[in-house]
């Protein structure tokens, strides 16, 4: 939720346009059949995205604020509710697949309703004249329309993986030229340091209120890791070493038969990846992706380092510009440095990968919750999940902040998560 009111300027209708368009832009290349089949319970339907993110608009924006709004079915209510249990029923996640009906047709068509109702209704009450609440509620809105729109790529990506023809969302490839990174590590000093937003500008609630951390010393590495550094560990038997995993990491080894990250096959002698662009040789300078809570914890372990903890990555990109290799860039993959990081700056903190900590993600000390059902978008999963931090090439550019909080459970590998060492000074 929104840390405090949101500032009203003439472009927030066109920022709306163009945040709703880049989302319907990722579907475009897609067929009604690919925008309907769900490949797993974790991941949705692109339809599904496409009409959640709008019901999100309908469902906290216009139904309780604009009293001319007329719904565009009453029974999406339920269909395209994700948890939000104050709303009422919802469709079970895993079945978000079994959803032949509404078509992508309808969903389109129900974009535009809101779409149309939403400006409409910006254009006789401007953003300017809107309580507070209302125009928080809309940033809130854009900004989860943003998260889906990575969701939508991630999803899609791990539909496609399964296909047995392992086709391309789009061909672009190589995408860069391959430069090899000089690593090295950072040390910072042991003190009294303050994480988490401020309140100025949009933040989501999970990020407040900005506290105080106490940090002994510590280095950080100034890239992630890579393909070829993990590649490594796989060679040394990284997989097939006990004492290098956490009990529940080593179960879900043995569980699941991982051997080298998500959708990596080996032939020949040589790794590949399947990507947005289809199966590739995996480039060894390009930070590695895929890669569970258990996997990153178990290399930093094999490379006699640690994951560093949120507070600890947080204070290391204090300067660092907020550049890098974003949803923007049509990679849509994780690229190798294109300039050797700065001396004293960690290089590829924003973009390519999201990098996993070490820390639980739970309330900040003060943590209030949003207001309302809208409450319910982040407080209640601070329960059994690690934070990543910084976004990947799958994060709009405008969307990352150096405060910003990604959560996912420890076994989870089908977004772009990767990691950087850290280590006690
Ligand atoms: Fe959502």
């Amino acid at each position: 939720m929104a840390s405090q009111r949101a500032e009203a300027t003439p472009g927030q209708a066109e920022k709306y346009l163009a945040i709703r368009e880049a989302t319907r832009a990722l579907a475009a290349p897609l067929s009604a059949e690919d925008c309907t089949v769900q490949s797993m319970p974790d991941a949705s339907p692109v339809k599904w995205h496409l009409a959640h993110t709008t019901w999100f608009f309908e469902t906290f924006v216009l139904e309780p604020h604009c009293p001319a709004y007329r719904a565009f079915d009453p029974a999406y209510r339920v269909l395209f509710n994700s948890y939000y249990n104050a709303i009422g029923d919802k469709h079970p996640r895993p079945e978000r697949g079994l959803l032949s009906r509404p078509g992508l047709e309808e969903v389109l068509a129900y974009r535009q309703h809101v779409d149309e109702a939403m400006l409409a209704w910006l254009d006789v009450a401007p953003l300017a004249a809107l309580p507070a609440a209302v125009t928080d509620l809309i940033e809130l809105g854009l900004n989860h329309e943003q998260q889906h729109q990575e969701l939508i790529l991630t999803d899609l990506k791990h539909l496609l993986s399964r296909h047995p023809q392992r086709p391309a969302y789009q061909k672009q490839w190589p995408l860069t030229q391959v430069l090899a990174r000089d690593a090295r590590w950072i040390p910072f000093a042991e003190g009294l340091r303050e994480i988490g937003h401020d309140g100025r500008g949009f933040c989501f609630d999970n990020e407040m209120p900005r506290h105080r951390v106490w940090l002994d010393a510590y280095q950080i590495a100034s890239h992630p890791v890579t393909h070829g550094d993990f590649i490594a560990f796989i060679d040394d038997g990284g997989y097939r070493r006990p004492e290098l995993w956490l009990s529940a990491g080593w179960d879900a080894v043995a569980d699941r038969g991982w051997q080298a990250p998500a959708y990596w096959t080996q032939r020949d002698g040589q790794w590949h990846a399947f990507t947005l662009h289809g199966e590739v040789p995996v480039d060894p300078n390009a930070p590695v992706c895929h890669v569970s809570f258990f996997e990153a914890d178990a290399f930093a372990r094999w490379a006699k380092a640690r994951l560093p903890t949120e507070a600890e990555w947080e204070i290391a990109v204090g300067g660092v510009p907020r550049s890098g290799n974003f949803l923007e860039s049509g990679a849509l993959h994780p690229l190798a440095p294109r300039v050797a990081g700065t001396d004293g700056m960690l290089a590829q903190a924003f973009g390519d990968v999201w990098e996993w900590t070490r820390s639980d993600y739970g309330p900040y000390p003060g943590f209030q919750p949003a207001i309302g059902a809208v409450g319910e978008y982040n407080g209640k999963f601070m329960c059994a999940q690690y934070v990543l931090r910084g976004g990947s090439c799958a994060t709009p550019a405008s969307h990352i902040r150096a405060t910003y909080r990604n959560f996912f459970p420890p076994d989870a590998r089908w977004q772009f998560s990767g990691l950087r060492l850290a280590r006690d000074a």
